[in-house]
C-alpha cells in the first residue's frame, strides 16, 4: 500500500477543501482509501471498531500535513451511524462537508449457501445491507439539500456473477448494488452521484475475517496469478471521483487480471 511521504499534502491537490467519510477505514481498502484521498487533498473521517488501528492512521495523515477524524463506531448499528454524521457535521476543521462518502465497512463469509456458518448470516445482512443503506440514505438527504456530493458504494463481483462458493455474501452485494443504483436514480435530479466498486479478489483482512483459508480458498484462486492490492480499488474510487461534477461512474469492476471468474 501507498504510504504518504512526510508534508505530501498540499493545499493545492484535487480534493482540498473536500471533506470524505470512510468506513471500514482500519483496514485493506477502507484504509488505502483513506489514504489515497488525504494524498489528494480531502479532509477524511475514518470510521470502523477498532479504534487504535484509527489512530495509527490519523496520526500518519496529520503528520503527512493532512486532517483527519477518528469517529469509531460500528457501522451496522444505527446510533453509531448518526454520530458519524453529526462529528462530520460538527468538525470545525473539516471544510465543506459530506463531499464524499465511501460505504466500505464490510465482512465476509466463506462457503456457499449449503457450507456458509449460518449464525454469521443475520450480521453479513447488518453491515453489509442494512448498516450501509442506512448511511447512504442519511448522506443521500444532506446532498440533496446542498445539491452536490458522491456516494460510493464497494459491492464485490460477487455481486453482479452469483458465486456458488461465497452466494450467502453475494447476495448482500446484490442487495447493496440494487439499493445503490436505486438511490442514484433518487438523487440524481439533485446533482448528487451514486456508483458501486466491485471489486475481485483482494488481499486484505476480509479473507481471514470471512474464514478463507488455502484449503477453501487459497488452492482455488491460485490459477489466477497476483491478486489484487487494496490500493488498486483506492486508485479506481479517486479516479470516479476525479471527474467533473456532470460525470457519474455509476459501476467499476476492478479484477485481478487473470481473474477469470466470477
Ligand atoms: N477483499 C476482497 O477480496 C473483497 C472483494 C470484494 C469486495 N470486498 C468488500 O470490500 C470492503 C472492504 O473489505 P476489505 O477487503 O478491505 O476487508 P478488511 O481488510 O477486512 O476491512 C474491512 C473493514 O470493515 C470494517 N468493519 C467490519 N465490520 C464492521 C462494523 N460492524 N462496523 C464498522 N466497521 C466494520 C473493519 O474494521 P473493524 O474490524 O475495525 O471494525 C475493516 O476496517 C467490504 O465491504 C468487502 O465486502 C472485498
Amino acid at each position: 500500500m501507498q504510504r504518504i511521504k512526510k508534508d505530501k499534502i498540499i493545499s493545492t491537490q484535487p480534493f482540498s477543501g473536500k471533506t470524505a467519510v470512510i468506513t471500514g477505514a482500519s483496514s485493506g481498502i477502507g484504509m488505502a482509501t483513506a489514504l489515497a484521498l488525504a494524498q489528494n487533498g480531502a479532509a477524511v473521517v475514518i470510521n470502523a471498531r477498532r479504534k487504535d488501528r484509527l489512530d495509527k492512521l490519523s496520526k500518519e495523515i496529520l503528520s503527512a500535513g493532512g486532517k483527519a477524524l477518528v469517529v469509531p463506531g460500528d457501522a451496522g448499528r444505527v446510533p453509531d451511524i448518526e454520530r458519524l454524521l453529526k462529528d462530520t457535521l460538527d468538525w470545525k476543521e473539516g471544510g465543506r462537508k459530506y463531499d464524499f462518502v465511501i460505504v466500505n465497512a464490510g465482512r465476509g463469509i466463506a462457503g456457499g449457501l449449503m457450507t456458509s456458518d449460518e449464525s454469521v448470516w443475520e450480521d453479513i445482512y447488518r453491515i453489509n445491507v442494512l448498516g450501509a443503506a442506512h448511511l447512504m440514505r442519511r448522506a443521500a438527504k444532506y446532498m440533496v439539500q446542498e445539491k452536490r456530493g458522491s456516494i460510493v458504494a464497494v459491492g464485490s463481483v460477487v455481486g453482479r456473477h452469483v458465486s456458488p462458493f461465497s452466494s450467502f455474501y453475494g447476495s448482500s452485494k446484490f442487495a447493496i448494488t440494487a439499493v445503490a443504483e436505486g438511490l442514484r436514480r433518487e438523487v440524481a435530479p439533485a446533482g448528487v452521484r451514486v456508483s458501486v466498486v466491485m471489486p475481485g479478489i483482494v488481499l486484505s483482512g476480509f479473507l481471514d475475517v470471512a474464514g478463507y483459508t488455502q484449503e477453501n480458498f487459497g488452492k482455488n484462486v491460485a490459477q489466477f496469478g497476483k491478486l489484487l492490492e487494496p490500493q488498486a480499488i483506492a486508485d479506481g474510487i479517486v479516479w470516479l471521483l476525479s471527474q467533473p461534477p456532470h460525470v457519474n461512474v455509476s459501476e467499476i469492476m476492478i479484477r485481478p487480471t487473470g481473474q477469470t471468474y466470477p
